[in-house]
């Protein structure tokens, strides 16, 4: 006969829970991903990846605000595993070297060492945007995206972010970064679209996304670097 549980046994069965999730969800990937660091070429100080801009950290935060994770993933994954590499998600142009093919890879732990926000997403209802600065390379194109995404896909299930842009009276010149908007977009006569804050800083961490550089782990783990203490 299975004899009831008491209070103490109780209480030692939800510590023992608990701490088995602590170590498999903290501690675990504490010891194999806590000590990933950039890669520090040899010859130059340059480090692989490196930090993006103030700005682009800012549009970590909008991106997360308005929701693109529910739609976007950001995690490139190996060939035997889906098809995000055939869809060319994991393709970038060779940055330190023009001649080079294109660099086409799943994306690593390494990646992601620099964003305070990590977005790897769970739904690829749009595409992966891991190297999304390789597909819209200025900013222009990526404002006029986000204003307007029905125009390479009329059927888009990506909402217009229109919020995101104002639109003002032109007093005097045109800004330089008024969007290029024709047909049913474009504003009234003596008026014109900017992008806000939010959509500037949204933008920049949208271009600052391309993993267009080699990592070691690419040919397997790679061992923690000594311990110089
Ligand atoms: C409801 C789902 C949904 C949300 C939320 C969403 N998107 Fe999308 N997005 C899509 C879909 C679907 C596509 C593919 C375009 C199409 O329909 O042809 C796409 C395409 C894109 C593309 C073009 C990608 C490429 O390389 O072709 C960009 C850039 C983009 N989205 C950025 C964003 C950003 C930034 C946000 C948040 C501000 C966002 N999306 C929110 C569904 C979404």
């Amino acid at each position: 006969m299975i004899s009831p549980l008491t209070t103490r046994g109780f209480l030692l069965l939800i510590g023992g829970v608990f701490l088995f999730t602590w170590f498999g969800l903290v501690v675990l990937p504490w010891i194999y991903l806590g000590h990933l660091a950039p890669i520090q070429d040899e010859g130059s100080s340059d480090i692989t990846p490196w930090d993006a801009s103030g700005a682009a950290h800012q549009g970590e935060h909008i991106y997360a605000a308005d929701g693109c994770v529910y739609c976007h993933t950001q995690q490139v994954r190996p060939a035997n595993s889906g098809a995000d590499i055939i869809r060319g998600w994991g393709t970038a142009k060779d940055e330190s070297d023009d001649k080079a093919p294109p660099i086409i890879r799943r994306t690593y732990p390494r990646d992601y060492i620099w964003q305070g926000q990590v977005f790897l997403g769970n739904s690829r209802e749009g595409a992966d945007l891991s190297n999304v600065a390789e597909r819209f390379t200025d900013a222009a194109s990526l404002y006029r995206y986000l204003y307007d995404p029905y125009i390479l896909n009329p059927h888009s299930s990506m909402p217009a972010y229109r919020f995101l842009f104002i639109e003002r009276k032109i007093s005097g010149l045109p800004s330089q970064d008024a969007l290029a908007l024709t047909g049913d977009d474009a504003p009234p006569a003596g008026y014109e679209i900017v992008p806000s804050d939010e959509a500037r800083s949204l933008v920049a961490y949208l271009l600052s996304l391309k993993k267009n550089y080699h990592l070691p782990d690419e040919k397997g783990p790679v061992p923690a670097p000594p311990d110089k203490s």
